[in-house]
């Protein structure tokens, strides 16, 4: 089967834009749907084959309209953090029937479902069981004739990413990190490589109705990662770690700002490790990139300087 028009829900995204960059780069039509076209990033707006159109995803006609004479369907569409209407369930779980209905409707047969590393609708927290739901609806097109393949990344890092710039940005300005979960396990993958998996499978037979577990070569504590992502940016700051209960007390403190860093719920999805328990899928025919390799290129804006503390006192 030949792809040439793919419709990437959530596709203004960290991911969605890396994916969207190799598609163009390989030739392949993309629509992004997105809520608002102002907030698409420029480096997406620039980019070839690629047409930005403003849709409802939530609402049925929108969304046969935007999945209309595609030949693929991806959907990246995920939140960390509830709010107001951004529940798990409805992003998560209710989304990804909705696009099987979705395809049915407007004949697209592929549909390639990202969901995350150890979703499971009987996981510690809504996060992880709303991701699994999720997973479970995906997979349930193929009794509709529609080719799924499932996606299950560990943390995803990369120029543009939230989780290692969360913590560069915190480096530069904190005199200490105080920690909460800092012995959770993860094992980084790098979003070109994300996006390298999902291309190839586009096509690929081989990985229809196929979950693959997506993550790097090495396994880090999140102590780990933040104490490297402090090496990146020169800005080696002590690491205070908290225990369990000082972490909650943390997120819950911290769910009051109006500006979400970590929740109780994300402190519950890091009960479990995050990381894979086999190697890389060998039908996607590369090595992943190791983080050590890839963070020294992209952190270079959040490099620490001396008068930084200042700089932040100033506002500027
Ligand atoms: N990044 C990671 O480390 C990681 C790890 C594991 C799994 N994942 C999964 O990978 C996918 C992509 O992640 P990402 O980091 O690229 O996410 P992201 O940067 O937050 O992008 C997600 C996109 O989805 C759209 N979106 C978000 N909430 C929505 C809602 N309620 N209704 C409609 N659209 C909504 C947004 O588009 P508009 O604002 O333009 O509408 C946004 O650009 C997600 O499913 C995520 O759960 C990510």
């Amino acid at each position: 089967m030949s792809v040439r028009n793919v419709t990437v829900l959530g596709g203004s995204g960290f991911v969605g834009l890396h994916l969207s960059r190799l598609l163009a780069e390989r030739g392949i039509g993309c629509c992004v749907p997105t809520r608002n076209r102002e907030h698409a990033k420029r480096e997406l707006l620039v980019l070839p084959n690629v047409s930005i159109v403003e849709a409802n995803v939530h609402d049925d006609a929108d969304l046969d309209r935007v999945l209309s004479g595609a030949d693929a369907v991806v959907n990246l569409i995920g939140i960390l953090h509830e709010s107001g209407k951004q529940s798990f369930q409805r992003a998560h779980a209710d989304l990804p029937h909705r696009v099987v209905q979705s395809c049915v409707r407007t004949g697209v047969k592929r549909y390639l479902h990202m969901s995350a590393l150890c979703a499971d609708p009987a996981g510690p927290s809504n996060y992880l069981r709303s991701k699994g739901e999720g997973e479970e609806r995906a997979a349930a097109a193929a009794a509709q004739g529609i080719d799924v393949t499932v996606f299950r990344p560990s943390i995803v890092f990369g120029r543009g990413d939230s989780f290692i710039n969360l913590f560069a940005t915190m480096l530069r300005f904190a005199p200490l990190i105080p920690l909460g979960s800092p012995n959770a396990r993860f094992q980084p993958v790098w979003v070109e490589d994300v996006a390298r998996a999902m291309t190839d499978a586009l096509s690929d037979q081989a990985t229809f109705g196929q979950r693959y577990d997506l993550c790097g070569p090495n396994v880090y504590t999140l102590r780990e990662l933040v104490r490297m992502t402090g090496r990146a940016v020169d800005c080696p700051r002590p690491i205070l770690g908290l225990g369990r209960t000082l972490s909650f007390l943390q997120a819950a403190v911290m769910e009051l700002s109006p500006v979400k860093l970590i929740t109780r719920d994300n402190v519950r999805s890091m009960s479990v490790d995050n990381v894979c328990g086999c190697g890389w899928p060998e039908v996607f025919r590369f090595r992943p990139a190791a983080l050590e390799a890839i963070l020294p290129t992209y952190l270079g804006s959040h490099r620490c300087r001396a008068n930084d503390g200042f700089r932040m006192r100033a506002g500027r």
